[in-house]
Order: C-alpha cells, then sequence, then structure tokens
C-alpha cells in the first residue's frame, strides 16, 4: 500500500511517501480503506523527535483516521465491512498512525461516521474534537451558563473548543489573529472575539468580564501560558484547563489562586480511556450529525504532499505564522 511515513526522526522532508507492507489485522482490528486523515501538532512533535516515543520502522505519520471498513478481526463485533468509521489516538503507544491507504486499528478506537457527515469533516474533528470534549466535560466539568475563554478560536483544539462549549450551553470568549478570523470565529458562536494582534488581551478582557462576569473555565491551547495574568480573570472555582506548552515555566500567583478556589487541571487526551474517549466520540457524532458541530478545514493535500502538510502545521503552531485557519486534511 501507498502510505507516508518516517524511518528516522527530522524535519518535514524526513516524510518519505511510497510503497509499504500491508498491515496485518489483529484479532480485535479493524482494516480500514482510508479516505481522509488529518494533521496535529502532536505529528510533528513526533516526526521532529522533540516527542520521544519508541516507533516502528517504517513509522506511518499521523493520529487521525476516516474511512470505511475493508475487512474486521475473528473478535470484532462493533463493526462490519463496509461500514463508515473515523477514529483519533492512533501513532501513538506503539501503534501504528493513519497517514496509509490501510490501517488496521483497534476498534475501541473507532466510531461510526453519520451518513451526513463526510470522511473529511469527520477526520477534521477526530483528535482535536476529543480533546475539547474531554478538557471541557471530564476535566473541565464546564456547566450550561458558565463563561469559558479559549485562545485561537480558529484554531484546531479552539474551534472545538468554541463550537462544543455553546452547545453545552457556556457563553464563550475567544482570541484570534486578524480581522478575517474574527469573522470565522463569530460565524463558529463565539459571543466575544478578541484580536490578539490588535489589542491588549489582558486589559480587554479586564474591561469584558467586569461586565458579564468572571471565567468560569480557561481553556488554555498556548504554548507559553500566562497565569499571572489569567488567574486574576477567573471566577471562584474557576477552572484553569492546561493541555500544551511542554517545556513552559510561567510564574504562578499563589494567592489569586487559593482566595478563590481555582482549580488548575492538566490532561493529555492520549491518556483518556477507549471508554471515555468514546463518550466524547458519541456527543461528538451527535452534534456532527445534526451539523451543529462544523468541523473547520483550512488546507488540503494529497497523501503524496505529506510532508509539505507538516511544514504548514510547524508553522503555524510553532511559528505563528497565521495563515492556517482550522484543520489540514490530507485525502488518501
Ligand atoms: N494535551 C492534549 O491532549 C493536546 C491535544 C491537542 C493539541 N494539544 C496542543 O495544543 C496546542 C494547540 O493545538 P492546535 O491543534 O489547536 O494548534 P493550531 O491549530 O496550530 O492552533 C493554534 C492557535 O493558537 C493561536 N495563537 C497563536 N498565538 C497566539 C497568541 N499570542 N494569542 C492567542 N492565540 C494565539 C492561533 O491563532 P491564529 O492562527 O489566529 O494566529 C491558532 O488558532 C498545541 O501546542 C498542541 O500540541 C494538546
Amino acid at each position: 500500500m501507498k502510505a507516508a511515513y518516517i524511518t528516522q526522526v527530522g524535519s518535514p522532508s524526513t516524510i518519505q511517501y511510497g510503497e509499504i507492507d500491508d498491515p496485518e489485522v489483529g484479532p480485535m482490528q479493524v482494516l480500514i480503506k482510508t479516505n481522509a486523515v488529518a494533521v496535529n501538532p502532536i505529528d510533528t512533535y513526533i516526526r521532529s523527535g522533540t516527542v520521544k516515543l519508541q516507533l516502528p520502522s517504517p513509522y506511518v505519520i499521523g493520529c487521525d483516521i476516516a474511512g470505511t471498513v475493508a475487512a474486521v478481526g475473528a473478535e470484532v463485533t462493533q463493526f462490519k465491512a463496509g461500514d463508515r468509521v473515523w477514529g483519533s489516538n492512533q501513532g501513538l503507544s506503539g501503534r501504528q498512525g493513519t497517514f496509509s491507504e490501510l490501517a488496521a486499528v483497534d476498534q475501541c478506537w473507532l466510531y461510526p461516521t453519520p451518513a451526513n457527515v463526510a470522511d473529511e469533516d469527520a477526520a477534521a474533528v477526530a483528535l482535536t474534537g476529543i480533546t475539547a470534549h474531554l478538557g471541557l466535560h471530564l476535566h473541565g466539568n464546564l456547566q450550561a451558563g458558565e463563561i469559558v475563554f479559549v485562545n485561537g478560536g480558529t484554531g484546531g483544539v479552539g474551534s472545538a473548543v468554541v463550537q462544543l462549549a455553546i452547545a453545552a450551553g457556556a457563553t464563550v470568549i475567544t482570541t484570534v489573529g486578524s480581522a478575517e478570523k474574527v469573522a470565522t470565529a463569530t460565524d463558529l458562536g463565539a459571543e466575544h472575539v478578541l484580536n490578539y494582534r490588535d489589542v491588549d488581551v489582558t486589559e480587554a478582557l479586564q474591561e469584558l468580564t467586569a461586565r458579564i462576569g468572571r471565567i468560569n473555565l480557561w481553556f488554555e491551547t498556548l504554548r507559553n501560558p500566562n497565569p499571572d495574568a489569567t488567574l486574576p480573570l477567573l471566577a471562584k472555582r474557576g477552572r484553569y484547563v492546561l493541555m500544551a506548552g511542554r517545556d513552559a515555566r510561567p510564574e504562578f500567583p499563589v494567592g489569586a489562586f487559593y482566595v478563590n478556589d481555582l482549580r488548575a487541571i492538566g490532561f493529555a487526551m492520549f491518556n483518556a480511556s477507549a471508554e471515555e474517549q468514546q463518550q466524547s466520540a458519541a456527543e461528538i457524532n451527535q452534534l456532527l450529525a445534526a451539523q451543529t458541530l462544523k468541523p473547520l478545514i483550512g488546507a488540503r493535500y494529497s497523501l503524496s504532499e505529506a510532508a509539505k502538510a507538516h511544514q504548514l502545521q510547524e508553522d503555524n503552531t510553532l511559528n505563528g505564522a497565521g495563515t492556517l485557519s482550522g484543520k489540514i486534511v490530507v485525502t488518501v
């Protein structure tokens, strides 16, 4: 089969495109004929070696997948040939990734694709949608009527947080980096959108929270979080959800934290159990089918262009290029 893979870590140019062996299908696995995959920042960290994992060789890149079931292992009970499925959490913990014409995936990481949802859309919202849902609900205990803040409302995770928080009855404040993205985030339903290149976000939030109330759940997607500025903006019992910035060492204002009964919660999506991810996926599926959740796709490539797709992700997530709105989808 054709695949995008690496045999050593390095720059995007280490990604090769070519023939590798078809995967073997274990008894609990589903063989998927891949139609669409998506790029996530973690794919670039694994490829570059910044996040060091034990990788099979060749290592097929990618976490997210959507496609059609081609065959199932002897003990698979949830799916049959011909079903459309999507999933995430691949390419981790010794598992092969998804950027290949065929992928063998444990059934526990797969979900049925609603009939009215395109494979590109399902792939686009896989890892980011599950991450947003876990952060808001499992970890953030979001309640209807609360105020949520998320940085990067048109980013991969941010655009999912905006939509899932609104679906849960929250008011959403977000930041973006251009006037065009203000319009996009507003279309996604965010009530208050700040252009971080035009305004001082902390000052704008001080003024806004004085009017509408302080923030109940701060979903931090930036790699350089700033608790000094953030914690005074949170309501009593506010939750400060941290999920990016492995090397960040910010100052932490202890007084602002404990005097308001705040909680700081860290999480990584890939630590969630299969059951927890299934719960998130079930709700994502309902919202996708109802078209309440509309995946934001900012760039499309073919599988042979996987290196270009990684370069674009890296330029934006690591180098702040601002040239991407939403997800990069690769069709297979
Ligand atoms: N813990 C987990 O489980 C988990 C899961 C997924 C992702 N992550 C991490 O979360 C981070 C975000 O992932 P992603 O997929 O959403 O990346 P992404 O699609 O590249 O989004 C990054 C967002 O950050 C925004 N941004 C950049 N600089 C900003 C600033 N100074 N102020 C406000 N916003 C700013 C960008 O806005 P503009 O484009 O408008 O400039 C963009 O929307 C990454 O570090 C990733 O590794 C962690």
